[in-house]
């Protein structure tokens, strides 16, 4: 029998760089209110939910924000976010995707999607591979983020397979822990350092021959 039967993949900075946007939304918006923000501080965002980075953000800030300034300053960032998604296409699908879900299929191994992002359908929709997946979680219907196993567990029971006969595929820490947690095999892309506890840590999926090793 496999040893795997499902592979459950992140979507931001997995599947595609919008990881990068994010980061550049985000960079705006902390400029403008003249917080200090950088890449290393952009490692802790990875995962989180909207308001969570914001409060991440806000840490470098003297000034106290009340709740309904937090909700206008998310939603101001968002809107430069999805100025940025417009142009997204199937060329930034990133290298080695494509082939690795088609190998997946072959193979008969379940596939699912599972972002805590709010306008992970309009990203996965520009991208054309929403019928590539048998399930994609809808964020709204989550109510703990990463590092919480519940997104993570729900696209398992989905697509039918159990945790432990899963494989999850994050970029940021807070998504190592949710899988890990979920008791899944983790494997980590991206930078090293932020996904050190996977199980195994790629650079990315052109080589996921290393995970298809495995099932
Ligand atoms: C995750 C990103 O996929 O989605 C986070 O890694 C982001 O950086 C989160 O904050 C929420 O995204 P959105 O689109 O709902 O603001
Ligand atoms: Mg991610």
């Amino acid at each position: 029998m496999a040893k795997y039967n499902g592979v459950i993949f992140d979507l931001d900075g997995v599947i595609t760089d919008t990881a990068r946007y994010h980061y550049l939304a985000w960079k705006k918006l902390a400029d403008e209110l003249g917080i200090y923000f950088d890449e290393a501080i952009n490692e802790r965002l990875k995962g989180v939910s909207r308001i969570e980075s914001l409060e991440i953000i806000l840490e470098k800030s003297d000034k106290k924000y009340s709740d309904e300034e937090k909700k206008y300053l998310a939603n101001k960032k968002n809107e430069y976010y999805k100025e940025m998604i417009k142009n997204i296409t199937p060329n930034d699908l990133l290298v080695g995707v494509e082939a690795f879900i088609q190998e997946l299929k072959m193979r008969n191994i379940k596939t699912a999607i599972a972002s805590v992002s709010k306008n992970a359908f309009t990203v996965i929709d520009n991208l054309g591979i929403r019928d590539k997946f048998d399930y994609i979680v809808d964020a709204n219907e989550i109510k703990n983020g990463k590092p919480d196993p519940e997104i993570f567990l729900n696209a398992a029971k989905n697509i039918g397979v159990p945790p432990e006969k899963c494989i999850g595929i994050e970029d940021s820490g807070a998504g190592i822990t949710a899988i890990k947690r979920a008791g899944m095999f983790a494997v980590g892309v991206g930078n090293p350092e932020t996904v050190k506890e996977a199980d195994l840590v790629l650079k990315d999926l052109s080589n996921a021959d290393e995970i298809l090793k495995l099932l």
